[in-house]
């Protein structure tokens, strides 16, 4: 896609000089610009780039009554006065695919996804924030738009992509995360919409979520909805275990999201030499390990922290104590490595980075 088939309208009123960019907060500010395009008669219509602002919606928008919708959130890193590297879109832009097909939207082409990407960060690099840790938050979303009061698939969708500097998730060191197990409350079950970035599973878990917190936590430690025992994923992170020397990773059974930094982790392991499953693993077999002495590390993944060291995890009144103030070998190697990739202080030998040439 060439940037005429891109319509591409520019702002005459920069709000750069508004930010702070020693106070970044995540998700409260947006960079200037934000690309759009519509679909409607069966087709994408040609996409355009606006400055950043207001859309207009109506009270009967399928989205706001049925949720079909489904987003995705990524990275751009700040590499020298010439490079921003985007983290593994090409990875992002097919989950953010088999998300629309589990609802019934129409998928979009990675063409215009990496142009969009592309030409969004050119025209607003000055919004890459620069300082160690920072980062350029990606916001892509398609919703259904059609303005009608049936619960049936919509004919119209807005697809918009937005971005917003954020600051380091760690300024303070590594803060270890309290996990409990939720009682009588369940994330996403197999043939359900667990597996797929839609707005819905996300407002499933906020009652969790808030109970958790309410109670000290810092997440929910989800587990599976048939026998609510097989450990699935936290919050918004994939979780993995060191059990002796073997990293042991809950399998994608179907409701579990897969993680982009889930699979650049279970890589990693891999070609470093560790013994790597992903497989089924139920919460009494973590509990054992940890009284056997054997569990070594516990730690999520996910695009906002990179690496989560977990300090504690609470089960029906058992708690596992993990005293993580340092993360563990394993998972500050994970972090140092995928970090060093992404702002390009390593040498990306696995073309997880897409630079951006300013
Ligand atoms: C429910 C859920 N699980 C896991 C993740 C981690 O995925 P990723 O590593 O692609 O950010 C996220 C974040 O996107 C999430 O929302």
């Amino acid at each position: 896609m060439t940037n005429t088939d891109m319509q591409i309208n520019l702002t005459d009123n920069s709000r750069i000089h508004e930010v702070d960019f020693n106070d970044l907060q995540f998700g409260k500010i947006f960079s200037d610009h934000m690309f759009e395009c519509h679909y409607e008669d069966g087709a994408w219509n040609k996409p355009e780039i606006n400055p950043y602002g207001p859309i207009e919606v109506t009270p009967a928008m399928n989205a706001l009554h049925y949720a079909q919708t489904v987003f995705e959130g990524m990275k751009a890193f700040y590499k020298d006065e010439n490079t921003i590297n985007i983290f593994r879109p090409e990875v992002h832009h097919q989950r953010f695919n088999n998300s629309c097909r589990r609802v019934c939207i129409p998928e979009t082409s990675y063409e215009m996804f990496i142009s969009a990407l592309d030409n969004l960060i050119r025209l607003d690099h000055q919004w890459v924030p620069k300082k160690p840790g920072t980062a350029l938050y990606i916001r892509p979303f398609i919703f259904a738009s059609d303005d009608l009061l049936a619960a049936r698939v919509s004919d119209k969708y807005s697809y918009y992509i937005i971005t917003s500097p954020v600051g380091a998730y760690y300024k303070e060191g590594f803060k270890p995360v309290k996990l409990t197990t939720p009682n009588g409350y369940v994330r996403a079950v197999n043939g359900g919409t667990g597996e797929a970035k839609t707005g819905g599973n996300y407002a499933a878990s906020f009652l969790p979520a808030r109970k958790a917190q309410q109670n000290g936590y810092t997440q929910v430690l989800w587990l599976d909805a048939i026998e609510n025992k097989y450990i699935e994923e936290v919050g918004t992170m994939n979780i993995h275990f060191l059990i002796g020397d073997t990293l042991v990773t809950p399998a994608l059974t179907g409701s579990i999201l897969p993680g982009v930094t889930r699979r650049s982790v279970i890589q990693l392991a891999r070609e470093w030499g560790l013994n790597v499953e992903e497989r089924r693993i139920s919460i009494d077999e973590v509990f054992d390990a940890y009284d056997d002495g054997d569990l070594k590390e516990v730690f999520g993944s996910g695009t906002a922290a990179v690496v989560s060291p977990v300090g504690l995890i609470e089960h029906n009144g058992r708690t596992i104590r993990l005293d993580q103030d340092e993360p563990g070998e394993f998972t500050q190697r994970c972090y140092d490595e995928i970090t060093g990739i992404q702002y390009g202080r390593i040498e990306d030998t696995h073309n997880w980075v897409h630079e951006v040439k300013i």
